[in-house]
Order: C-alpha cells, then structure tokens, then sequence
C-alpha cells in the first residue's frame, strides 16, 4: 500500500473504566502482531490517562474522541487540547457524526476544532459523510465536499500526516456497511480534492472508511486503493474482533 495502514476504534462512550483497561492491554498484544500497521484507540476522557500511560512505547497510539477549540477557560464540561496532549493523547477525532447530528456541531466548528488540535500538537482525524436522506438524493459527494472544503486549507497549511475518516451515517452501527465500490468512488473522490489543493497533502494524508467495519468486511474495504484504513466502532470494544479487522489490513 502506498500509506500504512491506520486502524483506529473509537470506543465512544464504552469502557470507561476496568474494562477499558483490560481491552487496551489486548489491543497492545494485537500491536505485536500486527507490525504492518498503525494502531489507534479512542478511549474514554475518564480512562485516557491511565490508558496512555499503559500504552507508552507499545506501538499503540490514543485518540481522544472530542475536544474543546479554546485552549483553557470557563466552559464547563470541557477539555482542550493541551489537556489532551498531557493525557498522553497523540489523536483526536473531530466531527464524528454522532458530534454533529447529536451535539450541535457545525463545519463551523469542525474547522475551528481541527486549527486547534493541530495548533495544540494533535493529529485529527476529521470525519465526513453523508447521511441516508442525502445518498438516495444523489448529493453524496456535494456533501462531502462542502464538509471537507471547511477544513481542507487548515490542514493543508500544516505538513502534518493527518487522517480524514469517511463515515457514510446510514452505515454507522447499522451493519450495513457501504461496499467496497461505495467507499472506493468517495474516497477516490476526497483523494482528487486534496491533491487539488496540495498533491503532498493528497499523498500523506490517509482517508479512513468508517461504518460497520467487520472482520468479514475489512479485508474487501481495505483492499480498495484509495481506503488507508479503518475507523471502527461496534468492533472495536472486543479486542478478538479488533485484532482480525487489523491483522486483515
Ligand atoms: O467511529 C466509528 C463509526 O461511527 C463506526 O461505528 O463501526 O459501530 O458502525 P460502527
């Protein structure tokens, strides 16, 4: 492949405790074994201390799965990157679906959430995608332009590697993921847009699939040429079935 694998489970709100602990300690044995590829997990805010600390010098990487654009202040509930980055996270995900339909968020506030983390020394991992209403409408790609064209000049003024994730809403903790011509055709098209704005930002920037990501679905999704990687749920939160989305990268 012409970018490593990166296979990333966002825990979303499971796991927050022992458990958590436990599925890191696992997914630490999965990095071992598998060397060909970059591992992430998006634990947490309650358990991303102890899990960094746990993962130090392992071969695994911890995203946070949200974070505040300001860097400190009177915004209760909150946490900003720098708190991030002394948690021990190196990632943070921004602009998850569930943020945007469940919490308000905006491209507004994805761009300014994105400036941010690479302000503060975080990798995002910005995601896009269209929801169910907008694919039957024939507006797939118009949306995920106009969702990307919000972030795309922050990210190409950095030379960071970072990492997009196209997570199509229909597909996401449905079971019905998109098939690999599906994500093929939106991830070659999120490709020509950055190579368009930046080739150097086309070539390092690497465009993960999200949505019902399976053992028996990644080897088809991963294999596509343009899909670099994985965003994943569901499967996630058991490190057997992690470990088999990994190992097929
Ligand atoms: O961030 C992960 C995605 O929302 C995918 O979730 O694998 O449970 O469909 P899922």
């Amino acid at each position: 492949p012409e970018r490593r694998p990166l296979i990333a489970g966002n825990w979303k709100m499971f796991h927050g405790g022992n458990s958590g602990l436990a599925l890191a300690a696992d997914v630490v044995s999965i990095a071992k074994r598998v060397p060909h590829a970059d591992l992430v997990i998006s634990p947490p805010y309650t358990i991303l201390g102890a899990v960094s600390l746990d993962c130090q010098g392992k071969k695994v990487a911890i995203a946070a799965q949200n974070l505040h654009a300001k860097d400190k202040g009177a915004f209760t509930g909150e946490i900003s990157g720098p708190m991030l980055v002394e948690a021990g996270c190196t990632w943070v995900i921004i602009g998850h679906s569930e943020r945007r339909q469940l919490f308000g968020e905006t491209d507004a506030t994805v761009a300014e959430k994105t400036a941010a983390a690479l302000q503060y020394g975080l990798l995002p991992i910005v995601c896009v995608g269209e929801t169910l209403a907008e694919r039957e409408a024939g507006k797939t790609l118009a949306v995920v332009k106009r969702q990307l064209e919000a972030f795309l000049d922050i990210l190409a003024a950095s030379d960071k590697a970072v990492a997009i994730a196209y997570e199509p809403v229909w597909a996401i903790g449905t079971g019905k993921n998109a098939g690999p011509a599906e994500a093929e055709e939106v991830h070659a098209a999120i490709r020509a847009w950055l190579a368009e704005k930046s080739p150097a930002l086309a070539q390092r920037t690497r465009v993960l699939y999200g949505g019902s990501v399976k053992p028996d679905n990644a080897k088809a999704l991963l294999g596509c040429p343009n899909v670099d990687g994985a965003l994943i749920g569901g499967a996630s939160l058991d490190a057997a079935s992690f470990g088999a989305i990994a190992e097929a990268a």
